[in-house]
């Protein structure tokens, strides 16, 4: 008898950060289809809401969590409330993330540091806080952090967002090497162009659309889903083998260019 495609994330508690709306929800939801318990953490409360709402609707378990990626005491509170409902956390997605179009000398400092407090530090705090855990309950865990291809390669008019992602980077292979030892796997995804509501306003202007489409040698930007893939893929144990890795999802972006 030929055994089913199993990802090992049944009752897995999870938690994803910015779940309510776009990638964070295409994989909130592909989680929930896996069997994961998750806890979607998000400054739009009634998004997270009606996205849990949906998902225990069909059968499947999640709760809202409200909170500002931008405050610390926001991202202690949202740990410790998803643990005491769905148990010690093992798959972390570090998905919440803002970006700002502007030339470097136009950017203010604060502008600056919000990219680096919700792209970079919240990244850093849900995995120190998640990851003390899994150590001391000695479980086990997956990390997933969501990059871009903009944390591998310089973008034009995006100094805040490259240098933020860049440090997402640099932060996964550091955590992958620091918590190998404990069975914790830290993975990123480098999405190319995806269409979500960070990018909508952009790619609402016709002329930017297509030459979004043709920066990727498949000639289309992605989709959420897509994205949500590659991550259950590194939140599973089908990727037990793979840590430190950043795994692009960007329809050959990165691959180079066309000479
Ligand atoms: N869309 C793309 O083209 C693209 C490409 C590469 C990487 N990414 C990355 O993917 C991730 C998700 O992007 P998206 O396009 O789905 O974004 P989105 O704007 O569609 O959704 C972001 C979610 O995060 C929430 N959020 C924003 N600020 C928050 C805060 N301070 N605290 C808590 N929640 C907050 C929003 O309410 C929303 O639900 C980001 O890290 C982004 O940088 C996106």
């Amino acid at each position: 008898m030929i055994k089913a495609f199993d990802l090992g994330l049944a009752g897995m508690p999870a938690l994803i950060t910015g779940g309510a709306a776009g990638i964070g929800r295409a994989t909130a939801l592909l989680l929930a289809e896996c069997g994961a318990h998750v806890a979607i953490v998000d400054k739009d409360g009634a998004g997270a809401v009606a996205l849990a709402d949906e998902i225990s609707h069909a059968g499947g378990r999640a709760i809202a969590v409200i909170a500002d990626a931008g405050r610390d005491d926001d991202i202690r509170a949202a740990v410790a409330e998803a643990e005491a409902s769905l148990g010690v956390i093992r798959v972390l997605v570090n998905n919440v993330g803002i970006g700002e179009r502007r030339p470097m000398v136009d950017i203010s400092v604060e502008d600056w540091r919000n990219a680096m407090e919700i792209n970079l530090t919240a990244t850093f705090l849900f995995s120190k806080l998640v990851a003390r855990r899994m150590v001391h309950e000695g479980l086990g865990g997956s990390i997933v952090c969501i990059a871009s291809v903009a944390g591998e390669t310089g973008v034009l008019n995006r100094s805040s967002y490259v240098a933020s992602k860049h440090g997402v980077v640099g932060l996964t292979k550091t955590l992958a090497l620091e918590l190998a030892r404990h069975n914790i796997r830290v993975n990123a995804v480098a999405p190319g162009m995806v269409k979500t509501n960070l990018t909508a306003k952009l790619l609402s202007d016709p002329a930017r659309m297509e030459r979004s489409n043709a920066a990727h040698p498949m000639n289309r930007v992605g989709r959420p889903e897509e994205i949500a893939d590659a991550v259950v893929f590194l939140a599973s144990s089908r990727s037990s083998f793979t840590t430190g890795a950043v795994l692009a999802v960007d329809g050959g972006f990165l691959a180079g260019k066309d000479s």
